[in-house]
C-alpha cells in the first residue's frame, strides 16, 4: 500500500514549491514548515505523523532539539523504564543496540514507514516543535520529557556533526555561515529558542505532563534528576532499588564514556528516517559542557549569548 507514501511526497510537491527554502546543514534544503526548518525526510515524515499518530495513553514522548541530548536522554528514559535484572548479566538492549534503535524518532520511523502502523512502544522521541505535535498527542496524556542545552554548546555539536554527515557533493558550510544560520533560526527544527520557549510555557501550564531538563543539570547531578525522570514517567525507584544503587548503574551505564565505548556505537549503523544508514559513532563526540569554547571567538559567544538573553527574556529560563 502506497498510499501513505503518496500523500506525503504530494504534500511535499505542493509545499515545496511555495515555501521559504535556504540552504541545508546535513543536506541540500532546509524547508520551512509552520515556522520551523525541516529537511525533506523530516517534513514528509511530519505531515505523516501529524495525520496518522494515535499514541496511548501511557506514551512517554522524549523531546529536544537536535544536539541537545537526545541520544544519551533516550539510554537514561529507555534504562530507566527497562530496569529488571539486566544488569547483572550484560543482556541489557543498550549495550547490545544503539539508543535511537531502542527508542526510534517518531518522524523518521514515519518516513521509513509510511504505511506501517507506529510501533507500540512505551517511549518514542521527536524534534518536532510543540505547534507541530500532532493533535492527538496534545489532547492525550502522554508525559513529555523536554531536554535542553546551551545553544553555544548546540550549535558547535551541530557544527561539528554536519561535517561528518553533510554529503561530500555538496557544497561546503562554512562556520561564519552556519553560524548567521543558526542565529537566524534556520537550523533543523529551529529556530532553537522558540522550540524550548514553547516547551518551557507547556510545562509551567502543565508540570504533571510536561518536564523540561536541562543537560547541564543532568551533567551536575545525574543521580537526583534520574530519580526525578523515574518519578515523572510513572516509574520511581524503591527504597530497596535506592540501597541497591541502582540508580547509580543506570546513570553509569548511560554515562557517555560507557555508551560510545560500546562497540555497536563505535562501529554500528542504524536507519533513522534518511535514505542512508547512520554511523552511531556520529551521535558521541565529546559529551562535555562548554566544548563551544574550542571553537567560537569572543564575539561569536558575545552574540549567542546576547540572543539566548533576549529571547528568553522574562521566561525564567537561563543558561
Ligand atoms: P557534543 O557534540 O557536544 O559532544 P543529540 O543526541 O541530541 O544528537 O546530541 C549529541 C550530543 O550529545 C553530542 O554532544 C554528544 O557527544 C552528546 N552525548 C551523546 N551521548 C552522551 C552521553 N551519554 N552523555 C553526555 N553527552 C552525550
Amino acid at each position: 500500500n502506497d498510499e501513505g507514501q503518496i500523500e506525503t511526497r504530494k504534500a511535499f510537491m505542493e509545499f515545496s514549491s511555495s515555501i521559504p527554502k535556504r540552504k541545508g546543514w546535513l543536506s541540500e534544503h532546509l524547508y520551512q514548515y509552520q515556522g520551523s526548518w525541516y529537511t525533506k525526510p523530516k517534513f514528509e515524515g511530519l505531515v505523516s505523523l501529524q495525520n496518522h499518530f494515535k499514541p496511548q495513553p501511557t506514551t512517554v514522548l522524549l523531546v529536544s532539539n537536535p544536539k541537545s541530548g537526545t541520544t544519551w536522554f533516550k539510554a537514561l528514559l529507555f534504562a530507566l523504564m527497562n530496569r529488571t535484572g539486566q544488569y547483572e548479566d550484560n543482556s541489557h538492549p543498550l549495550l547490545t543496540k544503539s539508543p535511537h534503535e531502542c527508542v526510534p524518532f517518531l518522524e523518521s520511523y514515519a518516513y521509513d514507514n509510511p504505511t506501517t502502523p507506529y510501533p507500540d512502544l512505551p517511549l518514542l522521541a521527536t524534534h518536532v516543535p510543540y505547534a507541530s505535535l500532532p493533535e492527538s498527542l496534545l489532547t492525550s496524556d502522554c508525559r513529555i520529557v523536554y531536554v535542553f542545552r546551551d545553544p553555544k554548546d548546540v550549535f558547535v555539536s551541530l557544527w561539528h556533526f554536519a561535517g561528518k554527515r553533510r554529503p561530500k557533493k555538496l557544497p561546503s558550510l562554512l562556520l561564519d555561515e552556519a553560524f548567521e544560520m543558526f542565529c537566524e533560526g534556520v537550523s533543523p527544527y529551529g529556530p532553537f529558542w522558540d522550540h524550548v520557549l514553547a516547551y518551557q510555557k507547556a510545562s509551567l501550564e502543565c508540570p504533571e505532563r510536561v518536564l523540561i531538563l536541562q543537560y547541564e543539570e543532568m551533567t551536575r547531578d545525574p543521580i537526583v534528576h534520574a530519580k526525578r525522570l523515574a518519578a515523572f514517567i510513572g516509574h520511581p525507584f524503591s527504597l530497596e532499588e535506592e540501597r541497591q544503587g541502582v540508580i547509580q548503574r543506570i546513570v553509569d551505564m548511560c554515562s557517555f564514556e560507557k555508551l560510545s565505548s560500546l562497540e555497536v556505537n563505535k562501529s554500528g549503523v542504524h536507519h533513522g528516517g534518511t535514505p542512508v544508514a547512520v554511523q552511531n559513532s556520529s551521535y558521541f563526540r565529546e559529551g562535555k559542557v562548554g566544548d563551544y569554547k574550542n571553537l567560537l571567538t569572543a564575539e561569536m559567544i558575545q552574540r549567542l549569548d546576547k540572543i539566548t538573553k533576549d529571547k528568553f527574556g522574562k521566561s525564567g529560563l537561563s543558561m
